[in-house]
């Protein structure tokens, strides 16, 4: 154990609770219940995170506390006794996902020593990100799709049209798609789940280059501690729709509202990221159900070692 114990044991425990939020939303794949579904994860996902001797509160959550009963951002958790960690979570990455059975629905959650991840508030976020290998600077949110696309193939050393970019299905998307047409690249369209499509750029086995688009800003910052581990860079800034979120953005400290984040500026580290597949996607398989067991498979990265595990885990019914 180390002496902060923020250590391996610390990510085991995390798998632990995501694999139990996973488990747990299995029943309600393909039913239609989006919110059955994500309260069966969080309820899973409290229970399990209470065992574990942390100090633990909650700084990316399902939301303020007035809206969400459970795990709501400020949130204390874990036994009281341990390290003081943050902790982000996302019982449910793609309820919509879970409740129509479609892949890539996932229980996400990290961990970091106290006042390492931004507290981002429930509104969206403009996101960048490629996985590691890449010089510092080669994607900037602030130049073109195609500036940057262009910049990935030169430091790739490939045509463009051979740089795939994920990029969520969203009519907000729709100039970003025709530019990136233009251009050539294959672009993977999601429905949901960018925690998943920002994580593809750093495993070389899904053929994802780079992830351009908007989405939720809890999400970025789960995406950006997992990429805190495994090396990638990612940058972001919080977008918001209206004076509610502006004051939601506010009340969580954040004073400058265009400011343009860095993978620092998101998540500055050390990190432990646990992701257990409950549909099955192109990073994980989903929740299995055999007569005797319930099988799962988690994906682990760890910014002590910069490891990456995926652990199949079965459990007796
Ligand atoms: P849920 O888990 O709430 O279903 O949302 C998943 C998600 O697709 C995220 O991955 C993404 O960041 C966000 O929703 C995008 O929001 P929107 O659906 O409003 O475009």
């Amino acid at each position: 154990m180390s002496r902060s114990g923020f250590n391996k044991m610390l990510a085991l425990k995390a798998a632990f609770v995501t694999e139990s939020a996973a488990i747990a939303s299995y029943h309600w794949i393909g039913r239609g219940n989006e919110k059955a579904a994500d309260k069966a994860a969080v309820d899973a996902m409290r229970n399990e995170l209470n065992k574990i001797n942390i100090d633990g509160e909650i700084v990316i959550g399902e939301g303020e506390r007035d809206e969400a009963p459970m795990l709501f951002i400020g949130e204390k958790v874990g036994t009281g006794v341990g390290p003081k960690i943050d902790i982000a979570l996302d019982p449910l990455e793609g309820t919509t996902l879970t409740a129509k059975n479609m892949a890539n629905a996932l229980a996400v959650m990290a961990f970091s020593p106290s006042g390492r991840m931004l507290n981002a508030p429930d509104t969206y976020m403009d996101k960048i990100a490629i996985g590691p290998g890449y010089a510092p600077g080669i994607i900037n949110l602030d130049n073109s799709p195609t500036d940057n696309i262009l910049a990935l193939s030169s430091a790739k050393g490939v045509k463009p049209s051979e740089i795939t970019v994920c990029v969520m299905d969203r009519d907000r998307h729709k100039d970003l798609i025709n530019e990136l047409r233009n251009l050539d690249v294959k672009i993977s369209l999601i429905t949901d789940g960018d925690v998943q499509g920002i994580i593809a750029t750093t495993n070389p086995s899904t053929n994802i280059d780079i992830y351009i688009g908007r989405g939720g800003a809890p999400e970025g910052v789960l995406a950006a501690a997992a990429l805190r581990c495994v090396g990638g860079q990612m940058e972001g800034r919080l977008h918001f729709r209206n004076e509610v979120e502006i004051v939601r953005a506010r009340k969580v400290g954040i004073d400058d509202l265009d400011k343009k984040y860095n993978l620092d500026g998101l998540a500055s580290g050390p990190a432990i990221f646990s992701a257990t597949g409950v549909t099955t996607g192109s990073l994980l398989d989903g929740v299995r159900l055999d007569s005797n067991y319930v099988s799962t498979h988690t994906l682990i990265m760890n910014s002590i070692d910069a490891s990456v595990q995926k652990l199949r885990s079965h459990r007796p019914i």
